[in-house]
């Protein structure tokens, strides 16, 4: 298969990555006529009321708009919980890493009270980056870029490099040379600004706004339903970056929906998790839940095999699984775009950074438990898996590429929806309430989980 758009396939942060931009480009000239942001979300209200025996696609334009992508940065993103990293990553006070979200440059950083705290990059001075790309931070004396790792490090003090003004790990002020003649200046009230940072369940996650409400109230009965993976305690195995030319709610669907190993994955996934035997649970107001059940005579295989003590996914079981998911993979969605599949032996993290309509930056990461990598044919593991995980991933890049393409075309009009596809339709949902100002299940009956 010819790969497309994989512009790296790399361990956690091993190479510097290119600049990111806040995009507001479209490339392709639609063929579609164009919608104002009003008349997309009546579309969405209406056509998220039909059940999903009924149910249709969303307008090509609310995947192509760039005003109705703006909005959804206002009313979805920045004023919702959006994950940023995994708590393995900055394990020790003075672990910093760098990333870009929604044109907000910002450090994740564990401060000296170890705390995980989310602080702006951008100077309050005169708006420098002050860890702009390519300049390092060994340089400064005050902390060491990891080697061979920019973007990632550990500090003692962050330092801007345009006019050294030097801040604390919680952001703060310390210097700042030559301002005794500036009349009122106060040191404690020029720091980096902080944003809100909540850690759920080992998930580094911010509100740009400062307005959500508490992530983990919201998520308390996620937290326990994910409770068996201890994803809090788990590592970083695998990191890979994508640059995406489509719209974030492409993956989302892509990601939650089945049905599509009919097709995409048919040589990879459908063989072990056949599109027909999976299920969604009941809609919820914070999260998706799907259920992909190994096949009968697979699972037959694997007990077959833990019995005479081997082990049957591609790395360790978890310790204590619990029975009925030791044969299923299971894949939630916590709105926005939080995406994760847990697995008998690992999980799989998908992080966004939206870019425009049509673009965005994808971070896909595997964890495991800290056991799994003393295991002593880890290196062999995490080779077969590091190639595994690229493989089906680039089935996915290959039709979500294709599929933004086909939403500036004429040819395409509106598509309707297998019972395979309620995480599509629960999406919609999602993005209907939020259009309402409130939450999915909050104001209508949610709707049902699928028998199975
Ligand atoms: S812009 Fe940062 S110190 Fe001047
Ligand atoms: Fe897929």
């Amino acid at each position: 298969m010819k790969l497309l758009n994989e512009t790296a396939v790399r361990a956690a942060c091993s190479q510097p990555a290119a600049p990111l931009q806040f995009s507001n480009r479209t490339q392709v000239r639609s063929a579609l006529p164009t919608w104002s942001v009003e008349q997309i979300q009546a579309e969405i209200q209406r056509i998220a009321q039909l059940p999903l025996t009924q149910a249709t696609t969303l307008p090509s334009q609310a995947y192509t708009s760039q005003e109705f992508f703006d909005w959804e940065v206002d009313h979805i993103f920045r004023n919702d919980w959006l994950p940023l990293a995994h708590v393995s990553q900055v394990p020790n006070i003075g672990d910093f890493l760098n990333i870009d979200l929604l044109g907000e440059p910002l450090i994740v950083v564990r401060s000296k009270e170890g705390r995980v705290r989310v602080l702006s990059r951008i100077c309050p001075h005169r708006a420098m980056d002050i860890m702009p790309e390519g300049f390092g931070y060994s340089g400064h004396g005050i902390g060491d870029a990891k080697e061979g790792q920019p973007g990632c490090g550990h500090a003692r003090l962050f330092m801007c490099p345009y006019h050294a003004w030097t801040f604390e790990l919680d952001g703060r002020l310390k210097g700042s040379p030559e301002m005794q003649q500036t009349e009122g200046f106060e040191r404690d009230s020029w720091g980096l600004k902080e944003f809100h940072c909540e850690v759920w369940n080992g998930f580094i996650m911010v509100n740009l706004d400062g307005k959500a409400a508490p992530l983990n109230e919201r998520l308390v009965g996620l937290s326990e339903a994910l409770k068996p993976w201890n994803i809090g305690e788990m590592k970083m195995a695998i990191q890979m970056e994508w640059d995406c030319p489509f719209n974030w709610k492409v993956l989302a669907e892509n990601f939650m929906e089945s049905y599509h190993h009919l097709g995409a994955h048919s040589k990879t996934l459908q063989p072990m998790m056949p599109a027909k035997t999976t299920w969604n649970e009941e809609e919820r107001a914070a999260y998706i839940r799907a259920h992909l059940p190994l096949k009968p005579a697979m699972r037959e295989e694997m007990q077959q095999a833990e019995a005479r003590g081997e082990h049957v996914h591609g790395m360790p079981t978890i310790e204590d699984m619990a029975p009925e998911l030791r044969y299923e993979w299971n894949l939630f969605l916590v709105y926005p775009y939080l995406l994760m599949s847990a697995n008998p032996d690992r999980v799989i993290f998908y992080r966004m950074q939206p870019l425009g309509p049509d673009r965005m930056k994808l971070l896909t990461t595997t964890l495991v438990p800290a056991s799994t990598m003393e295991h002593p044919e880890w290196p062999t593991m995490l080779e077969n898996e590091t190639a595994r995980l690229r493989d089906f991933h680039l089935e996915d890049m290959e039709v979500c590429t294709a599929v933004q393409r086909g939403f500036y075309a004429s040819g395409y009009q509106r598509g309707r929806l297998s019972y395979l596809e309620m995480s599509v339709w629960l999406i919609q949902r999602y993005a209907a309430a939020r259009i309402r100002g409130t939450l999915p299940a909050t104001d209508m009956p949610p709707a049902p989980a699928q028998k199975h």
